[in-house]
């Protein structure tokens, strides 16, 4: 039997989300509907990541609880980059999966479907010349601030991760079919557009760079915010940097990884900058655009990583004084060169370097939040808070900020900033700015 309702849950990263959305589209077109919340679906994708350890084995057992009490189950769909990585063993591994598509095969779901309905297992795991952005239905739904894949995989192979192996080589959508579905979110509401991509800053087409793209998107009517992630240092052209001064709606924020503050680590790990190159780029971002908020991810525990490479880790914090900061421990992931590695670093030394490292950025976030306190800003509203009369919106560079306020998702009001917290601040609503 076909199935007729359908529940897509996502993890890991903003691509993920993006085609967890794209995904719901193709299955809507079919003629299936999502399943409300806390009902039964007749078919559930798994959209699943694989950067850290145990993702495979939490996917497995996220399948196992599907089960129905009457020991009956939904048509199960493997997607995302355990999928990928898997492959046919997925079906080897749990007899309840039924589908197994990787992220570059998603235009086959609806077939696939079909397929798995007559009682076939299909698996698609191939990295197709043919693009599964063709197949996607034009946007209809849009968020106050929504996903716009642009670019996607990796060429850069770190020493630690999976990302080239389950997203492939690095592919740039085309000029046009990015703009197009630019102006599609917008008719749809979306007031901001948070261009993504693996390499958002390799995006290259026909010789123009993401900063003629975030150029033209700007000029879209009805759009008032632009933002993309992730950016890799080696790719972070002046013409970028140069847009962040120039563009009035690209907002004032970056995340740019850095991994560890330790040239030797850095080497091992394959990074292509050095510390120093690294602090060069943020020197010139900051001259471009003085008040942006700078963003990273770390790793610790590489392997080889002593104390002394630590300590040069926490030093790049305290320099760049990061408005916020993603940390994680080494995960050693089977197939890349770092899993063979000597001098593994004992957990024990992970979790302690991961403990000091997050509180050192903890006071820096504080610290930038603070500063904002006082700040004449504006927020574009996208969800209501816990409290009555009480909304979430985003100041620009990126904050969570609670007002009270009538004011819905997709407004963009003025606010003071009046208090800071660690993950989030307060606003006071002036008067509504113009539309
Ligand atoms: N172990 C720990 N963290 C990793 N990341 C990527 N691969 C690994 C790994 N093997 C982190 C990096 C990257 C972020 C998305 O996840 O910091 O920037
Ligand atoms: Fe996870 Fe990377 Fe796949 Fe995103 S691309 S889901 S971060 S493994």
């Amino acid at each position: 039997m076909t199935p007729k309702t359908f529940r897509i849950k996502s993890f890991g990263c903003q691509m993920n989300v993006y085609d967890g959305e794209r995904m719901a589209e193709l299955l809507g077109q079919q003629g299936m509907t999502a399943a409300a919340g806390g009902d039964d679906a007749d078919l559930v994708v798994l959209n699943t990541c694989h950067i850290r350890e145990k993702a495979a084995e939490k996917a497995y057992s996220d399948i196992g609880r599907l089960k129905r009490e009457d020991g009956s189950k939904p048509l199960i769909a493997l997607a995302g980059c355990v999928a990928q990585a898997e492959g046919a063993e997925a079906k080897r591994r749990s007899q309840m999966i039924d589908i197994v598509v990787g992220p570059q095969a998603y235009h086959r779901l609806p077939e696939m479907v079909r397929e798995a309905s007559r009682g076939a297992r299909p698996v698609d795991t191939d990295m197709p010349a043919i693009s599964k952005f063709d197949a996607f239905p034009a946007r209809r739904r849009a968020n106050p601030s929504s996903f716009l894949t642009v670019q996607e995989g990796c060429d850069k192979f770190c020493t630690y991760c999976v990302v080239p192996y389950t997203r492939g080589a690095e592919i740039s959508r085309p000029w046009h079919d990015i703009v197009a579905e630019a102006h599609a979110l917008v008719d749809a509401g979306a007031r901001e557009i948070v261009l993504l991509g693996q390499n958002v800053n390799a995006w290259e087409h026909e010789g123009r760079g993401l900063a003629d793209l975030i150029r033209a998107l700007a000029k879209i009517d009805g759009l008032e915010r632009v933002r993309y992630t992730t950016s890799h240092p080696a790719d972070m052209t002046d013409a970028l940097i140069t847009a962040h001064g120039e563009i009035e709606k690209l907002m004032p924020y970056l995340h740019l990884p850095v991994q560890s503050g330790s040239n030797r680590i850095l080497r091992a790990m394959n990074r292509s900058h050095t510390a120093e190159t690294y602090l060069a780029i943020l020197e010139k971002m900051r001259a471009a655009r003085p008040d942006i908020a700078l963003s990273g991810d770390f790793i610790v525990g590489f392997p080889g990583e002593t104390e002394e490479d630590f300590e040069d880790t926490l030093n790049i914090v305290d320099e760049v004084r990061y408005a916020s900061a993603y940390s994680f421990k080494y995960s050693a992931r089977p197939g890349t060169p770092a899993a063979t590695m000597e001098d593994q670093i004992p957990r024990e030394i992970m979790d302690e370097r991961l403990h000091r490292l997050q509180e050192r950025i903890d006071a820096h976030q504080l610290a930038f939040n603070r500063s904002k306190v006082g700040a004449n800003t504006q927020i574009l509203i996208e969800r209501k808070g816990k409290h009555e009369g009480q909304m979430v919106g985003r100041s620009p560079w990126l904050q969570s900020v609670h007002a009270e306020t009538g004011a819905q998702p997709g407004d963009i009001i003025d606010v003071t900033l009046v208090a800071a917290g660690p993950n989030s601040m307060t606003g006071a609503v002036r008067a509504k700015a113009a539309a």
